[in-house]
């Protein structure tokens, strides 16, 4: 049997281009990643309106911290007031707020607000909305066998018959599915240490649209394009 694929259920976005969509345009950087976060809700907007559960956003690498200080304060901010507008939308919409990464290295104000939304949505399943901040694939694999070696010296994992699905309960995705569909825009063909191993056999989508532009259309293109995709998963197509 031919695995046609259909729908995404996890779609996962490099949100790239901001700065050089400000720079075109001879505003600021941060002019770049205002624009950047309303292109958040058209996308989550959309994903709602076509019913994809999980969606998971890659808002801030473990890397970023290294860009001027103005322009790190500046996403802490942007972040902040995205989720006092945006709570509302969760809670109204039955949409779950997770994060990945090292959540606790963000400004108090970040995480309080964070935790509060995850908190207030966690008992809602509609859909998922993840958002990777102060994430970094490689820093997911050294928090995973940390906790591994710690609960193995518990006594509560057996190592002797460790399998992938062992290591997965300890990435900072153990609750979601694996990616279907990652989405990069600006034109990179890059993965940028996000989703390294979970993205195994994700089909892989990028334009060149920049992010602050990415909308409703884009994303439904991206959509179609993987609905055209035929997905084999290391097997060969039978023939008939
Ligand atoms: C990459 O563009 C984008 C980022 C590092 C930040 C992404 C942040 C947002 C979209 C806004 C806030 C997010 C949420 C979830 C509210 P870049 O700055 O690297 O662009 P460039 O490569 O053109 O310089």
């Amino acid at each position: 049997m031919r695995m046609q694929a259909e729908l995404p259920r996890h779609v996962a976005i490099i949100m790239d281009g901001n700065g050089r969509w400000a720079t075109e345009r001879e505003l600021s950087r941060i002019e770049g990643h205002k624009n950047g976060a309303l292109a958040v809700k058209k996308v989550i907007e959309a994903a709602l309106e076509m019913k994809i559960p999980y969606i998971t956003l890659y808002a801030f690498s473990s890397e970023n911290w290294s860009r001027p200080k103005a322009e790190v304060d500046g996403l802490m901010h942007l972040l902040n007031q995205f989720l006092k507008q945006e709570q509302k939308t969760f809670l109204e919409n039955q949409i779950r707020l997770r994060t990945i990464g090292r959540l606790d290295e963000l400004p108090d104000e970040n995480c309080k607000l964070i935790q509060d939304t995850i908190q207030k949505t966690k008992q809602f399943y509609r859909m998922h909305v993840t958002v990777a901040l102060n994430y970094s694939s490689k820093n997911e694999l050294v928090d995973a066998v940390k906790g591994m070696l710690r609960d193995a010296q518990l006594g509560k994992l057996n190592t002797t018959s460790l399998e992938y699905s062992d290591i997965a309960s300890y990435l900072y995705t153990k609750e979601l599915p694996d990616p279907d569909l990652i989405i990069r825009t600006s034109g990179e063909f890059r993965l940028s240490n996000f989703l390294l191993l979970q993205s195994a056999y994700a089909e892989i989508y990028v334009t060149p649209t920049y992010w602050p532009d990415f909308d409703q259309t884009d994303f439904q293109k991206a959509i179609d394009h993987y609905s055209s995709r035929d997905r084999r998963y290391g097997n060969v197509r039978p023939t008939i």
